[in-house]
């Protein structure tokens, strides 16, 4: 018999909104078993699959995953066409579940540097689940923050250029709503597995005032459990955002 709370450690009433990850670690973990760096990445995706099940049974909002950096382009090629081709067998794989499941796929990052074929399949499954209605599943790939904020930029001093907006009207709202994560509240939980203390270019705008966490946890090896533990680390912080204590 289970207990009537299965996610025993947290609260579902007090749920962080958005939680992004930055799953790190596949190539350390292959090292460790003397395996090729792939067959970490290929026990990365079940990972991704298993959490993305447990962000929507839990009832989270959006969850962000840093899947691929524009930085990662310049791995060696034979490492960069495997995660792509194992990022098509995702979205093959998993379009069921993800239909299924109620799951709204969006991406954020230059899609158009992507192989066509997963070009192809992230146009289709996105507007195939545009009108879902539960988890948001917001896949970075070829991403960059501050590409992120450079293109906003651009589109920015176009609306300019077009008498479409005024430079003293530009506020952080405008900065926002002209990134890939525009409609998207900011993450309030920002994950990273693998144990490095860095941001890697992610969300760099967007994680002004997110919750850190960072777990040593490499990422083939991170489960639902220390999802669920992480998530109950931040229910017990005060976010005070600039503010005193109350
Ligand atoms: C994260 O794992 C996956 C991607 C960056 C695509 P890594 O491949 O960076 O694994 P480590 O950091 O070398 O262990
Ligand atoms: C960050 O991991 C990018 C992704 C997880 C997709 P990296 O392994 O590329 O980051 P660095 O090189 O350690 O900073
Ligand atoms: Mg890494």
């Amino acid at each position: 018999m289970k207990s009537d709370n299965d996610f025993e450690p947290i609260d579902l009433s007090k749920l962080p909104l958005h939680v992004a990850i930055i799953m790190d670690g596949n190539g350390r973990w292959a090292k460790k078993k003397l395996k090729n760096r792939i067959e970490g990445h290929k026990k990365g995706a079940d990972t991704v699959r298993d959490i993305v099940t447990a962000a929507g049974e839990i009832g989270i909002g959006i969850l962000t995953l840093y899947a691929f950096s524009i930085e990662n382009w310049q791995r060696p090629k034979t490492e960069v066409n495997a995660l792509m081709k194992l990022l098509e067998n995702f979205f093959i794989s998993e379009k069921d579940n993800i239909v299924k499941n109620n799951v709204k796929l969006q991406v954020i990052g230059q899609v158009w540097r992507l192989p066509k074929n997963v070009q192809t399949l992230v146009k289709e499954l996105t507007a195939h689940t545009k009108e879902n209605t539960g988890l948001i599943l917001n896949l970075a790939l070829s991403y960059g923050g501050r590409e992120d904020i450079l293109s906003a930029f651009k589109k920015i001093i176009k609306k300019i250029d077009r008498n479409k907006l005024k430079a003293d009207e530009i506020n952080e709202g405008t900065i926002s709503s002209h990134l890939y994560t525009a409609g998207l509240s900011d993450p309030d939980l920002l994950i990273r597995t693998g144990g490095e203390m860095r941001v890697s270019n992610f969300l760099l705008w967007q994680i002004a005032y997110s919750e850190l966490y960072i777990s040593k946890i490499l990422w083939p090896d991170f489960n639902k459990e220390e999802f669920l533990e992480i998530i109950g680390e931040f229910q017990l912080r005060e976010r005070r955002f600039g503010r005193i204590a109350e």
